[in-house]
């Protein structure tokens, strides 16, 4: 066994002593958009402090918990707190947790961030569901290393990375309650600071549509291991060449709590509707 698996095996064991769920769907709760973790019933909560090899060290991680229950008549494990490679986190370490999922018994990756707009179209308080993405500007992959063959294959494929039954299933249910949601392409960077103008005009000439500092470390390990994926982006601020303003904090969680509910909605709906 290669030390990725015993480290993988070692944190279910721990997380099944606390319950014995097999969560058939993952989720990924963004930054500020942790509301979801509502709806989950019948739940056990464990801190990521309690979970072996999860990674530790950030004010941050330390509030970060495993949620396990059921959700719309599924069984569900989710992460509230993420880790990003801005805290001090290495690719690897911030992508640790979805292994640990895929092995609980996930099937799905459902993912959720806060996102800068790209595309003139959008406005902050809107949201996207990601079509695809751009892991170029990452400086670094969470596969790079040793591979075990077990896991996942040495060079993973990422054709239609996110899964289009999901987001066909995503769109209808989006349009069935009148809720728009926007579809685009998703650049992950690094951060932790926000880009300059000349940054925001090669990401738009990249063809980027949202840019945030999340989700394609994590979601890169869930096509590794064979994880179908679904993620949305809540618009929190506009990233405009030309418009662009200072950067309010307030007004960026402001705009994500605005968007929140339908983020919510979206992923509930698809946890219920969607057939494994
Ligand atoms: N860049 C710009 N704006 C943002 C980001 C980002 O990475 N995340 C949320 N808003």
């Amino acid at each position: 066994m290669s030390d990725l698996s015993i480290k993988i095996q070692q944190a279910v064991l721990g997380i099944r002593k606390r319950s014995g769920i097999m969560p058939e769907i993952a989720i990924i709760l963004g930054t500020g958009l942790g509301a979801l973790a509502n709806e989950i019933t019948n739940k056990i909560e464990i801190n990521y402090k309690d979970i072996p090899g999860f990674p530790l060290s950030t004010v941050e991680a330390h509030a970060g918990k495993l949620i396990l229950g059921e959700m719309g008549g599924k069984k569900v494990v989710a992460m509230q707190g993420r880790f990003h490679r801005y805290e001090g986190y290495s690719y690897r370490e911030v992508t640790f947790p979805v292994y640990v999922m895929k092995k609980l018994g996930a099937k799905i990756l459902m993912v959720s961030n806060a996102a800068g707009g790209l595309n003139k179209k959008f406005k902050a308080g809107e949201i996207m569901m990601i079509s695809d993405h751009n892991a170029l500007l990452l400086g670094d992959n969470p596969l790079a290393g040793p591979n075990d063959e077990r896991i996942g294959p040495r060079w993973p494929d990422m054709f239609r990375t996110y899964d289009v039954e999901l987001m066909k299933l995503a769109e209808k249910l989006a349009r069935k309650n009148k809720i728009q949601m926007h579809k685009g392409v998703y650049i992950g960077v690094i951060g932790p600071n926000l880009e300059t103008e000349a940054e925001y005009k090669f990401l738009i000439a990249m063809g980027g549509d949202a840019v945030g500092m999340s989700t394609v470390p994590e979601v890169i390990v869930a096509r590794h291991c064979g994880l179908r994926v679904l993620g949305i982006s809540v618009i929190t601020d506009m990233c405009i060449p030309g418009h662009l303003e200072v950067a309010n904090i307030e007004k960026i969680i402001g705009n994500a709590s605005q968007a929140e509910p339908k983020l919510t909605k979206i992923m509930s709906l698809v946890v219920k509707e969607l057939k494994l």
